[in-house]
C-alpha cells in the first residue's frame, strides 16, 4: 500500500521571490494533530521527491495548506514553486512532530515563536480551540527580515478574528507580535533579543519570560532555534517531548540546501 496520498492543488499564493503558499484537497482519512508535519512533494522522473512540511491548516479544515520557501537550486522547491491550480502533489499519510499540546506542561501563557516559514505549524495551532482552552494568552511571535515576508499578517489580523468557529477565542486570547529586523515596522529586532530584554512581554503587558507560567513552542532556522533554546535553558526551562511534557518544544522549519 502506498504511504502517500495524491492531492490536487486548489490555490497558490506568491508573497515574495522567496515565499509562497498553497492549498490542496485533503483525503478525509488523513488525520493529524495541529502543529504536526508530514512529508510532501512531487513525483520527479517516476520517483517521489519529498521534504518535511508542517500543515498550516488546522485539523478540522476540509483542505490542507502549506507555506514554503523557494530555493532556486533546491531539488524540490525549485519545482514546487511552479505548481498551478489543478496540479497534483504527494502528501504523506504519517503526520509527526513535537509542536503539539501534549508536549507541554500546563501554563498560563503559550508563546509561539517562529522565524520565516517556521510560522506554518503555528497557523495550525492558532486555529485550534484546545490552545485557547489550555492557556490564558496565546502569543504568536513571527520574526522576518522584511515586511513582505510577514505573509499571513492580513489573515491573522483581519480574517481569523472574524472566523465563525474560532474568531471569538482569537479575539479574546491571541496576541500577535510580528517583528522585522531589516526595515522599520510595528516591532523591530530579533525575537531572542526582544525576549531577553523583556521588551516583548512588556509590550503585551505580560511579565518577563519565566518557567512557572510560560510555555514556548519554537520553529525556525537552526541558528534561531539554537540561540532561543540556550536562553530558555538559562532560565530553567526544560524541553518536552510527546511522551514527556516540558516547558518548551522545538522544530526546525523547512530548510532546503
Ligand atoms: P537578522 O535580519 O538580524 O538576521 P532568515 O530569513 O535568515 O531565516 O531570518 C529570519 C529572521 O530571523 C530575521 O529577522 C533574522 O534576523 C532572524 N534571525 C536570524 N538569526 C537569528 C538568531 N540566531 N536568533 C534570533 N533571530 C535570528
Amino acid at each position: 500500500m502506498s504511504t502517500m496520498n495524491t492531492e490536487r492543488v486548489l490555490e497558490v499564493r506568491h508573497y515574495t521571490d522567496r515565499l509562497f503558499s498553497f492549498k490542496t484537497t485533503r483525503d478525509p482519512a488523513f488525520r493529524f494533530l495541529n502543529g504536526q508535519f508530514t512529508m510532501i512533494g512531487l513525483e520527479v522522473d517516476g520517483k517521489p521527491l519529498l521534504r518535511a512540511y508542517s500543515m498550516a491548516s488546522s485539523n478540522y479544515e476540509d483542505n490542507l495548506e502549506f507555506f514554503s520557501i523557494k530555493v532556486a537550486d533546491g531539488p524540490l522547491t525549485s519545482r514546487l514553486q511552479n505548481i498551478r491550480v489543478g496540479d497534483h502533489v504527494l502528501v504523506g499519510r504519517k503526520p509527526v512532530g513535537t509542536l503539539i499540546q501534549d508536549s507541554l506542561l500546563p501554563g498560563r501563557t503559550l508563546y509561539l515563536c517562529a522565524t520565516g516559514t517556521g510560522l506554518a505549524p503555528f497557523l495550525s495551532v492558532i486555529k485550534d480551540p484546545e490552545a485557547y482552552e489550555r492557556y490564558e494568552n496565546v502569543v504568536l511571535v513571527h520574526g522576518t527580515r522584511f515586511i513582505a515576508e510577514q505573509a499571513y499578517d492580513d489573515f491573522i489580523t483581519r480574517v481569523l478574528p472574524q472566523d465563525e468557529f474560532i474568531g471569538e477565542m482569537v479575539r479574546a486570547k491571541l496576541r500577535y507580535y510580528p517583528t522585522v529586523t531589516r526595515e522599520p515596522y510595528v516591532h523591530n529586532g530579533r525575537i531572542t533579543a526582544l525576549l531577553e530584554s523583556g521588551q516583548l512581554p512588556a509590550d503585551l503587558g505580560l511579565p518577563p519570560l519565566n518557567r512557572d507560567s510560560d510555555r514556548v513552542m519554537i520553529c525556525g532556522s537552526p541558528v534561531f532555534l539554537k540561540d532561543l533554546v540556550a536562553m530558555l535553558h538559562q532560565r530553567g526551562f526544560e524541553e518536552g517531548a510527546n511522551n514527556r511534557p516540558g516547558h518548551f518544544v522545538v522544530e526546525k522549519a523547512f530548510v532546503e540546501k
